[in-house]
């Protein structure tokens, strides 16, 4: 769990442990076979981390267990606390408990804020290339999906307000927003959300804000909570967070929605209790309250070496991957990789990363529109995985 103290009271966390995996359930492990086709791909793509849980979540799961009876469970007042002084801490948002509701995972959240508030036919915007479950969230519930795609300049990409604007004026119920931005990693600016929040606003267009990355925001970078932008904004957004990215508690299925407009609270909540889903999760709800409680300092030393791991990339692609043009991600712990200048397309490129280079990525394409070309990479993982997995890049290239 630890290497060494640095003083009796700081913890120094060892994010370079390697812990095997494989056989353990995981998704992004033992799905390997069937998503790559070959169970050995070092494993770099569904958005959970290789390390270590920390010792103090783990040991509030163990003592619950221990009382030995796992009945239905409630959110207590305590629970509620952790969380409302986390975002104040966090992320300067002031947030009241009736705000507040649970969901059993962002995705149903986002599956639910569409049919809360739009009707079967409605318009629902998405920004590509971003996080591919929007898409069927729509899709999936008869609403029309629509794109705003977003525009590459410089390196970085940013919203198209003209084509946002006129998205809006045609008719759309709602925007599917990725803030922080996945798979670009965009920890969009207080000015970008404004700009974005005064066309919606105009249209009256509902704001459903996925900000389940918002702890995880790169050095030099910060992270603006949308509805915090001023009360108008509030009064027409849904967010959504989670403590899932942040502390690898994905498996847990526990976050929250917050709506501060009783009207919309209520149609949501409607859509939740319809589907009798708002109970949660026992030992997700002990696990989140420990993590917002005691997880500042463990969230510290993991945004330093996941920095590293970022800075790593980076100089490594300079001096060895000329093919590849790395965005340099502003939050989350995901690289999008542009292998454009290499001129593969879609299949070629899934067939040299998987077959030539071991490597299991998220190819580009699954985000929709603009993936093409690119590849998603984890980075969570130790760093000697991350050098790993561009050596092994690198001598594909080299083959
Ligand atoms: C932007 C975004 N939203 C939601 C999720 C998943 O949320 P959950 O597992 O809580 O459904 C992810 C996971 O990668 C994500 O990147």
């Amino acid at each position: 769990m630890f290497n060494h103290f640095e003083s009796p009271l700081i913890m120094r966390y060892n994010f370079d442990e390697i812990i095997d995996r494989s056989n353990t359930a995981s998704v992004k492990y033992d799905l390997r076979q069937q998503v790559f086709g070959d169970a050995a791909v070092l494993p770099m793509w569904v958005a959970d981390m290789d390390f270590r849980t920390p010792d103090f979540i783990m040991n509030a799961i163990r003592k619950r267990a221990e009382h030995e009876i796992l009945g239905y469970s409630i959110r207590t007042e305590a629970w509620f606390n952790a969380l409302i002084a986390w975002l104040k801490r966090r992320h300067n948002w002031e947030v009241k408990q009736e705000w507040i509701t649970y969901t059993p995972g962002i995705v149903p959240a986002i599956i639910m804020s569409v049919v809360a508030f739009s009707n079967p036919g409605d318009r629902v915007i998405v920004q590509p290339p971003v996080y591919f479950p929007f898409f069927d969230a729509v899709k999936n519930h008869g609403r029309n999906l629509v794109y705003n795609p977003l525009i590459m300049e410089n390196g970085r990409y940013r919203m198209d307000y003209d084509g946002l604007e006129k998205l809006c004026k045609e008719g759309a119920a709602m925007i599917l927003l990725s803030n922080p931005h996945n798979p670009a990693g965009n920890a969009w600016t207080p000015e970008e959300l404004g700009r974005l929040a005064d066309i919606c606003l105009k249209y009256g267009v509902i704001i459903a804000s996925d900000e389940i990355h918002s702890d995880l925001v790169n050095r030099g970078y910060k992270h603006t909570v949308m509805a915090s932008l001023s009360p108008e904004v509030a009064a027409s957004i849904i967010t959504m967070m989670a403590p899932s990215k942040t502390f690898n508690l994905a498996g847990m299925a526990t976050s929250s929605v917050i709506i501060s407009n009783p009207e919309l609270k209520k149609k949501f909540d409607a859509v939740l209790e319809g589907w009798h889903v708002g109970m949660g999760n026992l030992f997700g709800n002990v696990a989140s309250e420990a993590a917002y409680n005691y997880g500042e300092e463990w969230l510290e030393q993991l945004l330093d070496y996941i920095d590293g791991n970022i800075s790593a990339l980076m100089d490594f692609a300079e001096k060895h991957l000329p093919q590849v043009r790395v965005i340099r991600p502003e939050a989350t712990y995901m690289a999008w990789l542009d292998f454009s200048k290499t001129g593969m397309d879609s299949a070629e490129l899934k067939e040299f990363v998987i077959k030539k280079a071991g490597l299991g990525l998220n190819e580009g394409i699954q985000f929709g529109p603009g993936g093409e070309g690119y590849m998603r990479m984890n980075l969570a993982c130790p760093r000697s995985v991350v050098m790993k997995a561009l050596l092994q890049l690198k001598a594909a290239f080299g083959e």
